[in-house]
């Protein structure tokens, strides 16, 4: 008998995010570095995104959504049997912010773990990483894509900093449930492309020390734009396809695509190569701005909590991400 047909199966049990208060508009960024809301609007679709307050950390907007997405899947924390946190802007640089979230929501000793360093695409993956444990073994597994990336970046650095707002955005998954089915997952990475989107100071190749300092290159995110554009269309886009084919469904079954939130005209080419209307795309980056791995989960939040979503649609998720990864997730709901 093939064991592998007798997988469990993840169901999503409950949605969640949060954003912080402040509001940073285009005109606010104009104040502080020679840019405009026509540049920021025309390039990627932005007007404004959030930012934390002071006392905001990236534990605190992750545990905000942890506990708007266990409110919506009737659970308690201690009904959690494991944690995954994805994000590039951890609370610490050791122990991973899961362990800390775990003890915030009060969970039980459950094992917990982040995905870092993936960039955007890392809560994507982590459904993949998850099903995959709920395939083998029943688990309700709380998945979390977090950035508070306001505080980590380079304020002067126009070309990057107008980007990016903080945020977060989680699931539960359960090896039950009537809500939405995750029926399947395709992941990849080319680290030849590891360059065109790196930050690069902190690790054991440039420690952070006074050198890095002086030289402002501790918190520079370097990115290749143009570069980080095209593979980002092709990436989620060839994803989305081969997710579709996996589940033998074709683009004209596709109620909505919920696309990582970097910038307007990138979902939009997405939708052009994929042959699905503008309507289908999901989009709320002119809010939001790009809140790396908390992107996808907010945005499906949203959706649902708008009622955008019928029982019967078949939803995509999909994203990229710095290293370079991607992935693409098909949700029956
Ligand atoms: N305001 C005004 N001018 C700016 C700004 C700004 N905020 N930033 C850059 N410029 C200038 C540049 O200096 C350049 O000036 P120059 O021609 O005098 O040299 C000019 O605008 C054009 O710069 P480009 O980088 O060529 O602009 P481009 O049209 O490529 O747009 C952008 C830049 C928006 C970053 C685009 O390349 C893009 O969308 N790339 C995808 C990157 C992305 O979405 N990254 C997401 C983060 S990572 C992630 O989500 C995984």
């Amino acid at each position: 008998m093939n064991v592998f047909r007798l997988r469990l199966m993840a169901h999503f049990l409950g949605f969640g995010g949060y954003v912080p208060e402040q509001i940073m508009t285009n005109a606010d960024w104009a104040q502080l570095v020679d840019t405009s809301d026509e540049w920021i609007t025309q390039r990627t679709g932005i007007k404004q995104r959030r930012f934390a307050a002071p006392d905001e950390s990236t534990l605190t907007l992750a545990a905000n959504a942890s506990r708007v997405t266990l409110s919506d899947a009737g659970l308690d924390a201690r009904d959690i049997d494991e944690i995954i946190v994805a994000t590039d802007t951890p609370e610490l640089y050791t122990p991973d912010t899961s362990a800390l979230l775990q003890e915030e929501l009060g969970c039980r000793n459950i094992p917990t773990y982040d995905l870092g360093g993936s960039g955007c695409a890392g809560f994507v993956q982590a459904l993949d990483v998850a099903r995959a444990r709920i395939a083998f073994e029943p688990r309700k597994i709380l998945i979390v894509g977090v950035e508070l990336i306001s505080r980590m970046m380079d304020w002067k650095d126009r070309a990057t900093a107008v980007l990016f707002g903080d945020g977060a955005g989680a699931v539960v998954l359960g090896p039950e449930g009537s809500r939405a089915r995750l029926l399947d997952v395709v992941s990849g990475t080319e680290g030849r492309y590891a360059d065109i989107l790196t930050l690069a100071s902190g690790g054991t190749r440039n420690p952070f020390n006074e050198l890095t300092l002086a030289s402002g290159d501790y918190n520079r995110i370097v990115m290749d734009g143009r570069r980080v554009f095209i593979e980002a269309v092709r990436r989620m886009s060839e994803a989305s396809a081969q997710v579709l084919d996996k589940i033998g469904k074709k683009v004209a079954d596709v109620a909505m695509v919920i696309p990582h939130q970097a910038n307007l005209r990138i979902i939009e080419a997405v939708g052009k190569k994929l042959g699905l209307s503008d309507d289908q795309m999901y989009v709320n980056v002119h809010e939001y701005g790009n809140t790396g791995s908390a992107t996808v989960p907010f945005a499906l939040h949203e959706a649902v909590q708008k009622g955008l979503i019928a029982k019967g649609d078949l939803v995509l998720l999909t994203a990229f991400g710095a290293g370079f990864h991607w992935s693409a997730a098909a949700v029956q709901f």
